[in-house]
Order: C-alpha cells, then structure tokens, then sequence
C-alpha cells in the first residue's frame, strides 16, 4: 500500500543531501513524498544542533508533531540528524511521541529500521557510531514525488563526498554528531555524478564537512588507489557533460596550493569559494583551535585572486566568541573591509554542550553580541549590494 512520507530538513546543506537519500530510500520501497505534515504515514523531522537556536526550532516543530498524532495514532515520528545523534535517550524521554531516532550513520538503513518500529511496536533508538563506518555504494533513484520538485525539476544536486570532521574547533559540535573523518570511494562518487549527469543534472556540488581533507582518511578507500581532494575534483570534472561543478565546506589551514590552481586548471570549476575565517583575531583563532593565523588567511585569498581573478569570495563569521573584546570585533570588520567578501553568513556564539568553549570564561553579554551582528550584518549587505552590482551587464559561468 503506498504511504506518504513529509520530511522537514534543518539546518546545513549536509542534512539536505541526507533528507534526500532517506527520501530515495523510501521511495524505492513505495513511499511518496508530499508536502502537506497532516496527511503522512510518516514524518521525518531531520535535524540540527550547530547553534541554540536551531536546536529550539526542532523541538518547537517536535512538540506541535504531539498534537498531531494525538489526532492520528498511526502516524510515525522519526527523529534523524545532529539533535537524534547526540540527545538520543534524553529526546524520548522529552518527546515520547517519537517512534524513531535515527543517527548520522544510519539513515541509509532506514527502511529497515521502520520496519522494526512496526514489527516491535515500541520506540527504537539506533545511534551507535563507528570509526569504520563507509559510507554505502550509491543510491540510485529521485526524490521523485513532492509535487513542487516535479513542476521545477533540479538542474543541480549535491553529492556526499565524505562525512565527519576531525578538528574539533572548540565551538563545534560537529565532531560529536557526525563522528570521525570518513572520505567515501572515489569510484562510487564518479558513477553517482555519471548516473546524476545521465538524468539532465548541469551542476553538482560536492560535499562535506571539510572536503579539502578528502582522502586523507583511508578507512574506505583501502581498496583504491589514493586520491586527493584536488585529483577528486579532476576525476569529476572529466564526466562527460557536466557543465558546473561546486563543492563546499573548505578549511582555511588545509587549503592547499594544488587545491587553489584547480581555479586555473578546472574550467567547469565555478568561480565561487566559501572559505570559513569565523573572526578577524588571532587571538580569538587561536581560542577556536582554527590554527591559522588572519596573515595565513589573506595569503590563501591572494592566491585564489591570482588563480581565478574575479573569484566570489564568502565566508562564516562567529560574533561574541567568549573573550572577544570590542577591539577583536574591529579586527572582524577591519577583514570584511579588506577582502569585501561577496557574502556571509553570521551567526552569534552559542555555547553547545560538550565543546570546548563552553568552559571558556569572559562570555559575551547577549546585548553586546546582538548589537555586533546588527553592525557586521548591515555593512556586509552594502558590501553584497555593491558587489552584486558589479556583476551587472556581465555573463558568468
Ligand atoms: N555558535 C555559533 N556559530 C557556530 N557555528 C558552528 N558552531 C557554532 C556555535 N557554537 C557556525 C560556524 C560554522 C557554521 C556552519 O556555523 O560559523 O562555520
Ligand atoms: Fe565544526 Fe571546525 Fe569541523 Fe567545521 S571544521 S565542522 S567548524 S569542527
């Protein structure tokens, strides 16, 4: 019998790749996508935790899904993401209304596991981790029925490169949700693009948390030859027909040179790059566990100006990190003055439990941190503005 699935994706564009798989999942074992919460068999809430913020966002949408349930017994919650991972017993006990909590290395089984819920007829929780974790082969088939895809098909799909992060920068709580660094075969990631090209996609975004570490962690990639992240990007840009490619998220410190003449080299390449600085002060850098210096940082961007002129830069930026004086935040302006980033996204510090910097003293007062980001925000949307602008009249790749 068929059966509607609602999925509600927070947070990065990882979670939306992940919201994507789990809906192809389902899909191959009959389940159509809808849009509309009241009329699923099944709603998977996939969630994030990088800030308070989003975290409360979840648990607001959790405890209205309460409401709904109590209207429509038979409808299962399933609870997938950052929030799934690391809250995972506490959440059932909040939200007992919950039938699945799924972690970050688990959704490719979700099939499976909703057919345990079914046939145990009580709440399951599956969020071990493991440092030999690969990730399977690819997953053929779409995210093929919600109805606004269909009137606007996709010409561009992001695609998982690998998964987890190794840096532990001390605000993060990535490291805890998504695990250890695990690069996937590059020989799956060539059919899945050659598969995506095949069905009329243009432009692929390759991703993960921080892809310029890609290969360097050889837990699945013992049975291939090596392959950098710059040999990657090579490899995908040969697919016949691809016409654009992107990848995203990049680490300051592991930014190689081979990676930046990929600019020059790679002519599919988009001339766009997200580059994290998250402050303007070494100090700060250095309280973050960044381990570059804003020097190391300008050298890079030279680089990548002279690889590829013209280049759009962006950025994240952290406002208020425990410690940051006014004269730290000048410094954060003083960066934006000078590489006039094309766009960022900022977020104020928000303590995350289990990281380093929530034991940090000297904590930003909420006040201060909001008045920041109003000051950073409004220059950064004049200097978009201005930016944007000079693209005017002007034909882009
Ligand atoms: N507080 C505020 N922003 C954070 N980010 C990550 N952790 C935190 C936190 N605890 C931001 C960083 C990162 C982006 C994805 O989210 O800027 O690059
Ligand atoms: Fe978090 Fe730092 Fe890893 Fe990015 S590189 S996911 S900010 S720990």
């Amino acid at each position: 019998m068929q059966k509607n699935v609602y999925i509600k994706t927070f947070g990065c564009q990882m979670n939306e790749r992940d919201s994507e798989i789990m809906g192809q999942v389902l899909s191959s074992l009959g389940y159509i996508e809808g849009i509309e919460i009241e009329n699923a068999d099944l709603v998977i809430v996939n969630t994030c935790s990088i800030r308070a913020k989003a975290e409360q966002k979840v648990m607001s949408l959790l405890g209205s899904l309460r409401k709904i349930k109590a209207q429509k017994p038979e409808m299962k919650i399933c609870v997938a993401g950052c929030v799934a991972q690391q809250e995972s017993k506490q959440l059932l006990e909040k939200m007992p209304h919950i039938d699945l909590i799924i972690g970050t290395q688990h959704i490719y089984k979700i099939g499976h596991w909703l057919e345990e819920v079914q046939a145990k007829g009580h709440a399951i929780i599956i969020t071990g981790m493991d440092d030999s974790f690969s990730i399977p082969d690819f997953i053929p088939g779409w995210r093929n029925s919600n109805l606004e895809k269909q009137n606007h098909p996709d010409f561009r799909k992001f695609v998982t490169i690998m998964q987890g992060c190794n840096n532990y920068c001390s605000y993060c709580i990535v490291p805890y949700t998504r695990g250890r660094e695990i690069s996937r075969n590059y020989s799956d990631i060539i059919d899945e693009v050659k598969y995506l090209v095949n069905n009329g996609i243009q432009e692929i975004t390759l991703l993960g948390q921080n892809v310029n570490s890609y290969g360097c962690n050889t837990t699945t990639q013992a049975s291939q030859p090596p392959c950098s992240f710059p040999d990657l990007l090579h490899r995908v840009a040969e697919v016949a027909d691809l016409q654009r490619l992107r990848f995203t998220t990049s680490h300051p410190k592991d930014l190689s040179d081979e990676l930046i003449r990929c600019f020059k080299d790679i002519e599919i390449l988009c001339p766009q790059f997200h580059l994290p600085v998250q402050s303007g002060s070494d100090a700060i850098l250095t309280k973050m566990n960044r381990k570059y210096s804003i020097q190391n940082y300008f050298e890079k961007i030279d680089k990548l100006l002279s690889s590829r002129p013209g280049i759009a830069l962006t950025t994240d930026i952290i406002i208020g990190f425990p410690g940051e004086t006014e004269r730290d935040f000048l410094l954060t302006m003083d960066l934006l003055e000078k590489i006039r980033f094309h766009g960022s996204f900022s977020f104020k510090y928000s303590d995350r439990p289990g990281t380093a910097s929530c034991l940090l003293p000297d904590k930003v007062a909420e006040e201060i941190k909001s008045q920041r980001l109003a000051i950073f925000q409004a220059r950064q949307d004049d200097i978009s503005l201005e930016r944007n602008r000079e693209y005017v009249g002007r034909r882009r790749r």
